[in-house]
């Protein structure tokens, strides 16, 4: 697989770049820029080299399925442009924006570009055929393009137009597409976890979040690849309903009970669940909070995991010599269910010459708001596309495409 490091003579050419600036927003402003600030080495790089810089990224979601006037209002709340100014303030220079997605416009904006200058093109998910990766979308969106980078490592396991249909067909006519510093850093990091190294063990998971279901693919492949895996989060009580505990309402899937079953089964003590729990009598408006053993009493339902199992986890996590993270271990927005949470965050900051991984999502902004993302070793910008990876033994489409 090329990298960027590897396009040559791409002075006055024009290289398009997927990025990942699907951000967090509110009153439309962006919360958080990393995944901004993640992309700037491989924009600098291009920028360096006198390249025409064309950027693509998604933000949120836009179903085309929906009423005119539905779709009007995501694509408002979902408009890109938002994203210019922040990245010209952290280039150092203008960044031009296309708020046409193809056409005239597009193309006209693609024209204007001077060498080493960059344009960010309206989100691509403005677009019907971006997600169904339509040929024709691609084609358009290809024929200004001598050269491909991809690097939105948070959308590579998406196959849609910008990520998968562009290369394909670059790849056709015989010109590069290459990686970008970010996805080259995203897998030489994750495919440790993936192609276990004997002096990467023991190697220890730890899944939170709300759903088994969600997590069932990962789960299987965890198995076979690591020592232990450590479940909180609302996950957990799928599991110890399925062992015969009491669950209260807690948010329990019920038909994946036969699942857990036979995933611990499987398991043969590999799985290690929480003792305790901290229990409130609603999700919102409580009045009551207790700390329980096993079983959740009725009436109340599970938000974090309690301190018995903070140690209990703490204490596998201390043998460790990689760990991968992936869902928080309670409701950790709100103060009162967020120390399960910082219990994990303080243990892997414990560990002395591990390899430490935590796979992007809420799991990524936990670490960030407790002050902790400097502890791990990598805190991947993809939360689904990670987990993707882990899933397939390291194959994601927006990268396979590219080799
Ligand atoms: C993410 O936020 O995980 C990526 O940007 C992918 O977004 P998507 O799930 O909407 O494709």
């Amino acid at each position: 697989m090329l990298t960027v490091d590897n396009l040559k003579n791409i002075k006055g050419k024009v290289v398009v770049v997927r990025v990942d600036f699907n951000v967090p927003q509110a009153d439309g402003k962006i919360r958080d820029d990393n995944r901004v600030r993640a992309a700037l080495p491989t924009i600098k790089k291009l920028v360096s080299e006198g390249a025409r810089v064309v950027l693509f990224s998604h933000l949120g979601k836009v179903k085309h399925k929906e009423e005119p006037e539905v779709v009007a209002k995501q694509k408002a709340k979902n408009n890109l442009e938002i994203v210019a100014p922040r990245l010209s303030e952290l280039l150092g220079q203008k960044v031009a924006f296309s708020s046409e997605t193809r056409g005239e416009g597009y193309l006209k904006a693609v024209k204007a570009l001077k060498d080493g200058e960059v344009l960010l093109v309206q989100n691509t998910r403005y677009e019907k055929g971006e997600e169904k990766n339509d040929p024709e979308l691609a084609k358009e969106w290809a024929s200004v393009a001598d050269a491909y980078v991809m690097d939105a490592f948070g959308s590579a396991h998406r196959a849609h137009a910008s990520t998968y249909g562009i290369p394909e067909l670059l790849k056709k006519e015989g010109k590069p597409v290459a990686c970008g510093y970010l996805v080259e850093k995203e897998i030489a990091n994750l495919m440790r976890c993936v192609d276990v190294k004997k002096e990467d063990r023991p190697y220890i998971a730890i899944l939170g979040g709300l759903k088994v279901s969600d997590k069932i693919k990962v789960i299987d492949s965890l198995l076979k690849k690591c020592d232990k895996i450590l479940i909180g989060g609302a996950m957990a009580y799928t599991f110890k309903k399925a062992m015969g505990y009491e669950t209260g309402l807690s948010p329990v899937e019920d038909d994946q009970l036969d699942y857990a079953r036979a995933c611990l089964k499987e398991a043969k003590g590999k799985i290690v669940l929480p003792v305790d729990s901290v229990v409130t009598n609603a999700f919102e408006g409580w009045t009551e909070k207790r700390v329980v053993d096993d079983n959740v009493p009725a009436g109340f339902q599970g938000m974090d995991i309690g301190p018995k199992t903070e140690k209990l986890f703490a204490d596998e996590i201390a043998k460790a010599k990689m760990v991968f993270w992936n869902g928080p271990m309670g409701v950790f927005e709100q103060k009162d269910f967020a120390n399960g949470t910082i219990a994990i965050c303080k243990a892997v900051a414990s560990l002395k010459g591990a390899f430490s991984v935590c796979g992007g999502g809420d799991s990524a902004a936990a670490i960030k708001e407790f002050g902790y993302k400097d502890s791990f070793s990598h805190v991947s910008t993809g939360g689904g596309a990670s987990l993707e990876m882990i899933e397939n033994d390291g194959h994601l489409p927006g990268v396979d495409i590219l080799k």
